[in-house]
Order: structure tokens, then sequence, then C-alpha cells
């Protein structure tokens, strides 16, 4: 298997700089950001930005921090950006098009050998695969925000993806000391986002309901099965408590919970009465700036402590 050395990243946004840091923090590592013209500046400031609670909590010296930003190579010409790619991974708009164009572009620019990387969060990597000609190299990575504190990437398998370009993906993953995953189908949310969204609808129709408020329903989560899910996840928990137990909690309990197809009369309600959540200050509850403040901070300091010990 031939180790993937030099990556680069097409799209310098939220996901674009953040992965570029998850590749920067190790050596082994060649990173390079295509940018669109006029915003190469943006891309080490932004880093440089993720990298404050990291540097106040100890994880990295002023100095190490700016040695990592500085590994961060920019380009904004595609052809020079990933003429010595073994991999390139898109973080542009959650667009079909520019995505499935970006890839098609990229094939008379790279060798034969280069890997293509999205990381779209909901679209078909098979579609994404079909204006390319060669599929067998375009494979899903599906990282998660903040991509240099959140551990895991999905790592999906369209319907053509090689097992070998699978392998070289998810070594170069777990290099970069990432969780890396195998998806084996390519279906709507992968894996973890099904499980997730499986929740949020079920908590969205507590509220709506009435059977508890918003705040009541985070509450219950952050002070039961949420305390024990970082060592036990659901199917060692399922054994754990026998497989029997199980079957006769979900014989009595499925019918009775959400199963609606369509999102939540309720969530089209907040959303037609603009109330978007942090964007406006109100959602499922009432927000000011402060608290915000304070529910941004509160989870980027647990994510550290988790990663980090610190
Ligand atoms: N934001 C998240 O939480 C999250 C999580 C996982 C995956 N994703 C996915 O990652 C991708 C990027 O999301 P984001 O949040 O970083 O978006 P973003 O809007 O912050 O960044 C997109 C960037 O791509 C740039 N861009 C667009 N077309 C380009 C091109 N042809 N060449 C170079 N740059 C180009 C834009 O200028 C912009 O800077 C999307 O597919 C998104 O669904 C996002």
């Amino acid at each position: 298997m031939k180790p993937i050395k030099n990556i680069t990243i097409i799209g310098n946004g939220l996901m674009g700089c953040g992965c570029a840091l998850v590749f920067a923090q190790n050596t082994d590592f060649n990173v390079t950001v295509k940018h669109r013209s006029g915003t190469r500046e943006t891309i080490h400031e932004r880093i440089r930005g993720f990298m404050v609670p990291l540097i106040d909590k100890g994880i990295y010296s002023r100095t190490e921090s700016e040695a990592i930003i500085q590994r961060v190579h920019t380009e904004m010409d595609l052809a020079e950006s990933v003429k010595d790619a073994d991999l390139v991974m898109e973080c542009i708009a959650e667009n079909m098009q520019l995505k499935q164009d970006q890839f098609a572009a990229l094939e008379p620019l790279t060798r034969p050998d280069t890997i293509y990387a999205t990381n779209t969060s909901v679209m078909s990597i098979t579609a994404i695969a079909s204006k390319t000609i060669k599929k067998d190299r375009v494979v899903g990575t599906h990282f998660w925000n903040p991509p240099y504190l959140i551990p895991l990437v999905e790592v999906v398998k369209a319907y053509e993806t090689s097992e070998d370009t699978m392998e070289r993906t998810l070594d170069c993953l777990i290099r970069a000391g990432k969780k890396a995953i195998r998806c084996n189908k390519d279906v709507p949310g992968f894996v973890a986002n099904r499980m997730q969204h499986a929740l949020w609808r079920e908590a969205i129709s507590i509220v709506a309901h009435g059977i508890a408020d918003a705040a009541t329903v985070d509450e219950a989560v952050r002070s039961s099965f949420g305390l024990r899910l970082p060592a036990l996840g659901p199917m060692e928990n399922a054994d754990m408590v026998g497989t029997d137990l199980t079957l006769s909690i979900h014989e009595y309990m499925l019918q009775h919970l959400e199963n609606d197809p369509t999102p939540s009369p309720l969530l089209h309600e907040k959303v037609a009465a603009g109330e978007l959540g942090f964007k406006t200050q109100k959602g499922f509850q009432e927000w000011d700036e402060e608290k915000i403040a304070e529910s941004r901070r509160k989870l980027s300091e647990h994510l550290i402590k988790m990663l980090y010990d610190k």
C-alpha cells in the first residue's frame, strides 16, 4: 500500500481550514490549501483562531502553534495545488454539481493513483463521483466539526470505490490521529448522523408533545445515557443488559417512538417564525450573547479535556 503524504484541501472555509490543521500537526504530511482569489490571508488567520483554546489549555506553546500554522501551504492555482497530491480533499460548498465538476476538473491535473475525498455531510458519494472517469479513486471522508477536536472521520465506500482507496485513506487518517471508521455503504447520514438525527427527531417530538421542555430534554441526556456514551456504545450496552431484555423493551416501546419520515411541524413553525436558534437568539430556547458564548466555551473545553486530558 502506498502511504499518503501530500494532501491538498480544496476550499478554505470552516472545514477546509480545520482539516488543514489536522494534517499540519503531523510532520508526516505536507498540506496545501487551494483557495479562491483574495482569501489567502484568511487561512492562517482562521487556523490561528482555532489554536487559541489549545494554547490557553497548554496543549501548544505560541511558538509551536505558529510552526504548525506555517506548515499549511496555500495555493490559488488548481493545477499547481494538486500536481503532487496523493490525496485531494474537497471542502467546498454543499452543492452536488459543484462537487461533481470539481472532481471531474481534477482528472487531467492529477496522477492516476491520486485519491479524491469529499467532505460532504449528507450527499451521495456515488453521485459526487458520477462525472469522474476513474471512479474507484473517489471516497467519502466525513469529518465532524471542529475536525481538529472531534476524533471521528467516517470513510465512506461509494459504489465503485476500490479497496485500495479505502485502505490508503483509512491508513492516512489513522496516522493523522483520527478515529477513522469504515462505512461500507453509501447511505444518507453514513453511520453517526443516522443515529444522531434519530435522537434529535425523538427529542423534538418529546418537546412538541409537551412531555418535557427543551432544557429538560437536554438535561435528561446529559445526566443519564449521555454520561455513559463515551465509554459504552449502544451495541455493547445492548449486550451488557442482554439481547433478550433489549428485545422485550423494543417489543413494548418502539411502536410509541416518533417515526414520522418528515421534519417535525414544530421545527417548521420555528423556522417560519424566524426562531433560528443562536442566529436569532431564539430557537427551542431563549439565548443571549453571554449564554451563546458560554455554550461554545463549554463545548470547546469539554472536547479538549476528552482529547488531551487537560
Ligand atoms: N460545517 C460543518 O459543520 C461541516 C461538518 C462536516 C462536513 N461539512 C461539509 O464540508 C464542506 C464545506 O463546509 P464548510 O462548513 O467548510 O463551508 P464554508 O462555507 O465555510 O466553506 C466553503 C469554502 O469553499 C470555498 N470554495 C467554494 N468553491 C471553491 C472552489 N472551487 N475552489 C476553492 N474554494 C472554493 C468557499 O470560498 C468557502 O471558503 C461542505 O460539503 C459541508 O457540508 C461541514
